[in-house]
C-alpha cells in the first residue's frame, strides 16, 4: 500500500486561506449583502433542478477562489478521475470505489481488474426487477400459498440506513398495500416490535449484509428464521420467506438461503454507498423498478455533473469546500441538515453514516496524523419540528453551526395553507440566521433595556438553502449523489481515505470477547470500571 498524500495544511493555499480567514472572519453577512445587492442571485447555482443558494455563507469571491485553488492543489480532479475509472483508491483495503458504476447506463464500460463491471450490474438489476414485480403483483407466494404482503429488511449501517431513508423519502410513490419495515438493532425489541402484528405466512425477509457476518444482522436473521419456522414448521419454508443481499455467497449458503435467492454486489461498493446496489431491493419493491431506475438516473446525472463541471460551478465541490472552510478554518464542530419535508425525516441519520464513517479520520492516506480538524458531526431533524427544539442554540448559542436547509416548492400532500406555512418558515429561518436582529432594532421597537441582550440575534450564522420543485425518486438520487461527492471532495482536500472504517473495529472485537463472559463463571480481565459493570450485569441476571 503506497500513497503519497500531502496533508492539507502543507498545501500552499492552506496558509493563504488561514490568513484570509483572519481577514474575513469578522465580516457580517449584513455588510456583505449591503455591499453587493446582486449577491443573492450571483451566489447560487441551478443544477439538475436543485437551486442551491450559498449566498448566506461567510465567504467572499476571494474565499471561493482560494477554496477552489486548494481543491486543485489537493489534486481533486485526479482523485475524481481515479474514482470514476475504477482505480483502487480505497488503499487500506486494496479496493476500487465504484458506487458510481451502479447507476451507469447499459453500454458504459467501466473496468475493474480488466473486467467491465457494467453488464454484471445490469444483470443484478434485471434479476431484482423480476423479483420486485412478482412481489408487487402478489405473485411471490409464501410457503402456504398465500401471497407475500409484508417485507422486512434486516440489515444495519449501510445495509439499513440508505434503504430505510429511501423508503421513507419515497413513501408517496410506494405501493400502499405492501407493508415494508426495517429491523437493524441487535436489541431484541427491534425485531419483536417490528414483527409483532405480522403473519409469518405473508412475510418475506430480505437479509441485507455486505459481509453476511455482521453480529447484529446475523442475530436478527436467526431470530427471523426461528419466528418464521415456529409458525410454518418446515425448514423448506426458508426458500419462500428469505432472500439474501450480499457479496458473500458462501456465508449466505451456510445460513440456509439458496443462492438462487441471492442478489449480489461487489467489494467495490462501500456499505454506506450501497443504497443503489441490490441493497436497494426494498426500495425497488416499494416504488417499482421504473421508480428505482429514476432514482439511479438522478444519481447518474449528479455523478456526471460532478465528473465534468468546472469546480466553481460544481455543486458537490462547492458543498464540500464550504464544509472544509467551516470545519478547518472556523473550527465549527457540526453541520446541521434540516429538511423542510417530512418525507426526508431519515435523511440526516443516513448522512451521519455517509459522512462521519467516511471523513471522521485522524490520519492521511499514508498514515500521517493530521494537524487540522476533519469530518464534521452531522445531525438534524425535519423543519419545522427542529425550530421548536434546538434552533434556539443555533440562533443564540455560542457555537457556529452551518445549516443545510432542503425544501420543495410543491408539496406532495397539498393541504390547506400547510405548505405556505412550511415554506415561510424555511425562508424565514435562513434569513434570521444570516441577518439576526440588532439591539438598535429592538430599542426602536421599544423593547425594555433589560431584555435587549436576551432578544438580540447576532446573525452571521451560515446556511445553504436548496430549493427544488418536487421530491421525486430522481431528485432523491441527485441529493444522495450530491452528498456522496461532497464528502469525497472533503476527503480529497483533507487527504484522508473516505472508504474504509477501521474505527468501528475495536468495539466489535471487545464485544466479541465480552459475549462469552456474560454467561458467567469466567475471570474478568478488563479495567476495574468495565469489570464492575459486567459484574453488576451478571448479578442482576443471577449468573454470578
Ligand atoms: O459499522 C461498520 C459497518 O461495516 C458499516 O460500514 C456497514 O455499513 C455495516 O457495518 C454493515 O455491514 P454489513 O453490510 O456487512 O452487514
Amino acid at each position: 500500500m503506497t500513497t503519497k498524500t500531502t496533508p492539507a495544511s502543507q498545501l500552499p493555499t492552506w496558509r493563504t486561506l488561514q490568513q484570509h480567514h483572519q481577514a474575513v472572519r469578522d465580516l457580517h453577512l449584513r455588510d456583505l449583502f449591503d455591499a453587493d445587492p446582486g449577491r443573492g442571485e450571483r451566489m447560487a447555482l441551478d443544477v439538475l433542478g436543485i437551486y442551491f443558494d450559498y449566498a448566506k455563507h461567510r465567504v467572499t469571491d476571494e474565499t471561493l477562489k482560494l477554496l477552489v485553488q486548494l481543491a486543485n492543489e489537493a489534486g481533486l480532479r485526479g482523485r475524481i478521475d481515479a474514482m470514476f475509472a475504477g482505480e483502487k483508491i480505497n488503499v487500506t483495503e486494496g479496493r476500487a470505489v465504484l458506487h458510481t458504476a451502479l447507476r451507469a447506463p447499459k453500454g458504459r464500460q467501466i473496468y475493474v481488474d480488466g473486467q467491465d463491471v457494467v453488464p454484471g450490474i445490469h444483470e443484478v438489476l434485471d434479476k431484482m426487477s423480476v423479483f420486485a414485480k412478482q412481489v408487487r403483483a402478489g405473485r411471490w407466494l409464501g410457503f402456504t400459498g398465500k401471497p407475500i404482503r409484508n417485507i422486512v429488511n434486516i440489515g444495519i449501517g449501510g445495509s439499513d440506513l440508505g434503504p430505510v431513508m429511501a423508503y421513507e423519502a419515497l413513501r408517496h410513490y410506494s405501493q400502499r398495500d405492501l407493508t415494508i419495515r426495517y429491523v437493524s438493532n441487535v436489541d431484541g425489541t427491534d425485531f419483536v416490535e417490528t414483527t409483532r402484528d405480522l403473519d409469518p405466512a405473508e412475510t418475506l425477509f430480505l437479509i441485507s449484509s455486505k459481509t453476511f457476518t455482521t453480529q447484529e444482522t446475523m442475530a436478527n436473521a436467526q431470530s427471523a428464521r426461528d419466528w418464521c419456522l415456529a409458525a410454518l414448521h418446515d425448514p423448506a419454508a426458508v426458500a419462500r420467506h428469505f432472500v439474501a443481499i450480499s457479496t458473500n455467497a458462501s456465508e449466505v449458503s451456510k445460513f440456509g438461503i439458496d443462492t438462487a435467492n441471492m442478489f449480489g454486489f461487489w467489494d467495490w461498493v462501500g456499505g454506506r454507498y450501497s443504497m443503489t446496489s441490490a441493497i436497494g431491493l426494498s426500495t425497488m419493491i416499494a416504488i417499482g423498478p421504473e421508480g428505482f431506475r429514476e432514482l439511479l438516473d438522478g444519481c447518474h446525472a449528479m455523478d456526471e455533473h460532478y465528473r465534468t463541471a468546472p469546480f466553481d460551478q460544481n455543486l458537490p465541490v462547492i458543498m464540500g469546500l464550504l464544509g472544509v472552510w467551516y470545519t478547518s478554518f472556523f473550527g465549527a464542530e457540526t453541520q446541521a441538515v434540516l429538511p423542510y419535508d417530512q418525507y426526508l425525516k431519515r435523511f440526516p441519520a443516513y448522512l451521519q453514516q455517509m459522512t462521519m464513517e467516511s471523513v471522521g479520520k485522524q490520519v492521511t492516506l499514508d498514515g500521517a496524523r493530521v494537524d487540522y480538524q476533519t469530518g464534521a458531526i452531522y445531525w438534524g431533524e425535519p423543519g419545522t419540528n427542529g425550530q421548536h427544539s434546538f434552533y434556539q442554540l443555533i440562533h443564540q448559542g455560542t457555537k457556529l453551526i452551518p445549516c443545510d436547509c432542503i425544501a420543495f416548492s410543491q408539496s406532495l400532500n397539498p393541504l390547506g395553507q400547510h405548505h405556505d406555512f412550511l415554506m415561510s418558515n424555511v425562508f424565514a429561518q435562513a434569513e434570521a440566521l444570516a441577518f439576526g436582529k440588532t439591539a438598535l432594532q429592538l430599542r426602536a421597537e421599544g423593547v425594555p433595556e433589560e431584555l435587549v441582550p436576551h432578544k438580540t440575534f447576532d446573525g452571521n450564522r451560515p446556511s445553504t438553502t436548496m430549493l427544488i420543485e418536487r421530491l421525486t425518486p430522481r431528485v432523491l438520487g441527485e441529493l444522495v449523489a450530491l452528498y456522496e461527492h461532497a464528502v469525497f471532495t472533503q476527503g480529497a482536500i483533507w487527504g484522508v481515505g473516505p472508504f474504509d472504517q477501521w474505527g468501528v473495529q475495536l468495539g466489535k472485537e471487545l464485544a466479541n470477547r465480552i459475549v462469552p463472559e456474560l454467561a458467567g463463571g469466567r475471570e474478568l480481565r478488563h479495567d476495574s470500571s468495565t469489570n464492575a459493570l459486567i459484574r453488576r450485569y451478571l448479578l442482576a441476571n443471577r449468573r454470578g
